[in-house]
């Protein structure tokens, strides 16, 4: 079933059921001028969610334009996109759990009116319940009426807490306990799980979400629920890109039909292909993966900047053009990496139109303007682009620890480098960027301020809050402590801080026990206990490196080097690694160190994401 097939027979199934079918609103909040862009299907909704008459009934369904630009490094993995829609249906006050659950289930399942999916592939979990509201029993009770008159064996229901199964789109609003639904994409759970066997299911991604029913009775004022709402809603919303994948039997959605003519426009874009008109990049030297990933960022960015440019943003240096403004040259970067002809971005923004047409009239009446805004803003940045990486070389040698704020600024304001781009790419050679100290530098030049967009999105590598300093030390001793339980194998394959979390990549074929995870939490906390002081020397590199210290970016660094070790001295240390810093002084401000996730990236390379309590 291809997606425009999709698209249909989701609407028109709602439609027969009396609901009336919305048109997506803008990506553009018309009257929320909190949030940047729409990131659910419900926003659009939430003054009748809180109690305000529809004009068009209690029955509503629509498949919602939203942007989310929160993982952007994450872009060209399986499942992040910037740019996605969502099939929603919703009751004011009429219909509950029965009927949103049977339908669910209906439209998932029905040969004849819906997607004819087999049961024995489907998983669901409710809420289990906490001082806000009771386990969830009601739906648990439907879904198990539903798969005993459809003979679906085994367990299949499973009750998870609030952070699960408890839905709102932020600290104040509508939200409620939900029941999701998971599809079994392994095929190998037909007999059903225990409870554990589902959570290791899931966590495998061997079972993928597809549906989302909340049931919306309650209000959110600054975290913290205030009481019941005027009615009870039903805000159900399932990922149409996802529900592409898992119809088609896909294991990511860049492989379905909706990317189709997209990546073939990228393909076609190659400049060896047509030597007599290109002008020639330097050729891709990117490996097989790397290349997968390039083609997919630049296919989301374009893809999510046709959208915007046709809700009428452009780009700019403030809020949402700005964010356009970055997914357009980080495009042209990654266009350029991937080895494309110069000005690739106006042909492939024409098969994404082409893509929209029929689906959004505004993209079909704007494709000329969509396409030449994306080309001026490839040409006004490749104006300044060979220059600015020429002096992104000149700083990288002139300092070979980290980029100054006052030199990330350059690279901003005279060769349009947005710093998100600056800090990427100093990371991909293991520098960091002060951008604290950038900000600072923004702050002085007024004329240039992007006011919102700066707040709404900090966070991110180069982020040298007192929080992102603990987690930088955090770090270095979960690398140290993966080395001693899993072997000397383990090497740094990526990072990633943010005020919330650490992410460590590294080299390790196999996924980690429930035992290793918990040895390796206890020599961190170990080491943290014992209040190791963190010290930093500067060496010659040779030197530097006879010490035995970690270190994965060699040839990027300078004759001198500085490295940090954890303990009371070089010798003796618990971890050394050459690094820019910066560090905490001491262990002991760390707190407690706790794993959150353990996953895979790619073939031979696992995730930790953890947090300091
Ligand atoms: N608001 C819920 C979600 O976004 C259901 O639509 O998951």
């Amino acid at each position: 079933m291809n997606s425009k097939e999709i698209r249909q027979k989701y609407l028109s199934f709602f439609e027969k059921r009396g609901h009336a079918v919305l048109p997506s609103t803008s990506l553009v909040p018309e009257n929320d001028p909190s949030v940047l862009f729409n990131t659910a299907g419900m926003q659009p909704l939430v003054p009748y969610l809180l109690g305000e008459k529809h004009p068009l009934g209690t029955r509503l369904c629509s498949i919602q334009k939203c942007v989310r630009t929160i993982d952007l490094d994450d872009v060209g993995d399986n499942t992040h996109a910037t740019f996605f829609e969502m099939m929603g249906n919703w009751s004011l006050g009429d219909y509950f759990k029965k009927e949103s659950i049977n339908w669910s289930f209906e439209l998932l399942t029905s040969k004849e009116e819906g997607f004819g999916i087999d049961p024995s592939r489907l998983y669901v979990t409710c809420f289990e319940g906490d001082k806000n509201a009771p386990k969830d029993e009601e739906s648990a009770g439907i879904w198990r009426e539903i798969f005993d008159k459809h003979g679906v064996k085994g367990n299949r229901i499973f009750f998870l807490p609030a952070e699960n199964n408890w839905w709102s789109a932020g600290d104040n609003g509508p939200c409620g306990a939900d029941t999701e639904i998971f599809y079994d994409i392994s095929g190998l759970h037909t007999d059903g799980l225990s409870h554990e066997e589902y959570l290791e299911a899931d966590e495998k991604q061997e079972v993928v979400e597809i549906w989302n029913n909340v049931f919306m009775e309650f209000e959110k004022k600054d975290g913290e629920i205030i009481g019941k709402l005027a009615n009870k809603n039903v805000d159900t919303g399932a990922g149409f890109e996802r529900f592409c994948l898992v119809l088609n039997g896909k294991s990511n959605f860049y492989d379905t039909d909706i990317f189709e003519e997209i990546f073939a426009k990228i393909d076609a874009q190659h400049a060896e292909l047509n030597p007599s008109t290109a002008q020639l990049q330097s050729p891709s030297t990117l490996s097989e993966k790397e290349a997968l990933r390039a083609k997919r960022i630049v296919a989301d960015h374009v893809r999510t900047s046709v959208m915007l440019i046709s809700d009428g943003v452009t780009p700019s240096n403030t809020d949402q053009g700005y964010i356009l403004r970055r997914l357009l040259r980080r495009a042209v970067r990654f266009a350029d990496n991937l080895g494309l002809k110069k000005g690739s971005l106006f042909w492939i923004a024409d098969a994404v139109v082409n893509t929209y047409a029929d689906i959004y009239e505004n993209v079909a009446r704007q494709r000329e303007t969509i396409k030449i805004t994306i080309d001026n803003e490839e040409q006004k940045f490749r104006n300044t682009l060979s220059h600015g990486l020429k002096e992104f070389d000149r700083i990288v040698k002139k300092d070979s620890k980290s980029i100054s704020g006052k030199d990330a600024f350059v690279l901003f304001s005279t060769y349009g480098f947005p710093v998100e781009m600056t800090i990427e790419m100093a990371g991909e050679i293991g520098l960091q960027v002060d951008k604290d100290a950038f900000e600072e530098e923004m702050k002085k030049h007024q004329d240039l301020s992007r006011s919102g967009a700066g707040q709404k999105f900090k966070g991110g590598m180069g982020d040298t809050s007192d929080i992102s300093i603990k987690y930088h030390t955090a770090t270095h001793l979960l690398h140290q402590a993966l080395r001693e339980v899993l072997g000397t194998h383990v090497s740094q394959k990526g990072s990633n801080i943010t005020a919330e979390r650490l992410r460590f990549d590294f080299a390790h074929t196999a996924k980690m026990t429930d035992d290793e995870k918990e040895r390796v939490e206890e020599i961190v906390n170990k080491r943290i206990e014992e209040a190791l002081p963190v010290n930093v020397v500067e060496l010659p590199i040779e030197e530097a490196e006879k010490t035995g210290a970690l270190h994965f970016f060699g040839e990027k660094y300078g004759d001198k080097v500085t490295l940090y070790y954890i303990g009371n001295t070089i010798e003796e240390a618990f971890s050394k690694e050459f690094c820019g810093g910066p560090h905490v002084k001491n262990t002991s401000e760390l707190g407690h160190f706790k794993i959150q996730k353990e996953e895979a990236v790619s073939a031979g390379v696992r995730r930790i994401k953890a947090v300091l309590e």
